[in-house]
């Protein structure tokens, strides 16, 4: 049987970790649409734009190329024919992806691409849109959220493991920032589907998180 499950959910709600191994476990394909922003924003940087320049990023968005494809099951994304997957988790693509998205001609060219995927493979798909604007008919859509202080504090978490310094409450700062601009943006803003199964993940194990959710596939 074909199905599509879609899992959005705030920044660091531990979305890319959960349904990277949803879809591990159910044979599924893995299809995580904040890298294709990301590499969006990635190509924004490259080529010096400022944020709110609006007419050079439509220009930037006819020419340029993002599609993915999968490596030892991991997805890797692919800019112009180069794979930059290694480049796209900085702080600054990240914040560049946030206030670039919010553009409709950004937007319009990857939602294509993801209902492409879809329509193609059984996948578990997340990002902040998926449920209500990608796929609405999404055979299961799971609102994932977590609250600020426990994201705040597994994002610092994985950045110390990684030897690199940083002060918790300013990646709370930015975290709410960043809800807030998802949130509140015009197009396509970060909220729950009407038919959506809200988890909270702030004092679930990841383990638990997957169960929930593979009971929920399992339901419908
Ligand atoms: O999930 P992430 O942090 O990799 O996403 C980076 C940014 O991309 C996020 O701040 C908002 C945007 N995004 C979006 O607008 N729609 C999606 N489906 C996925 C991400």
């Amino acid at each position: 049987m074909r199905y599509n499950i879609a899992i959005d959910g705030p920044a660091g709600a531990g979305k890319s970790t959960i349904a990277k191994r949803l879809a591990k476990e159910l044979g599924a394909i893995y299809v995580d649409t904040g890298a294709m922003y990301r590499a969006m924003a990635y190509y924004f940087i490259q080529k010096g734009v400022d944020k709110d320049d609006i007419d050079t990023i439509t220009k930037l968005c006819k020419d340029v190329e993002v599609s993915i494809s999968y490596e030892n099951g991991e997805q890797q994304v692919i800019l112009n024919g180069e794979n930059i997957t290694g480049f796209i988790r900085q702080e600054a693509v990240g914040n560049m992806a946030s206030a670039t998205s919010v553009y409709p001609v950004v937007r319009e060219k990857l939602v294509e691409l993801q209902r492409q995927l879809a329509a193609r493979e059984n996948v578990v798909m997340d990002g902040r849109d998926i449920g209500t604007v990608v796929l609405p008919d999404a055979n299961v859509k799971i609102f994932l959220t977590a609250s600020s202080k426990v994201r705040a504090k597994r994002r610092f978490d994985e950045l110390t493991a990684k030897g690199e310094k940083c002060d918790i409450d300013a990646i709370e700062k930015d975290i709410i920032e960043r809800d807030h601009r998802d949130m509140t943006r015009e197009t396509s803003p970060l909220k729950q589907a009407d038919d959506a199964v809200l988890l909270d993940s702030s004092d679930m194990t990841i383990d638990e998180v997957v169960d929930r959710m593979k009971q929920l596939v399992k339901e419908a």
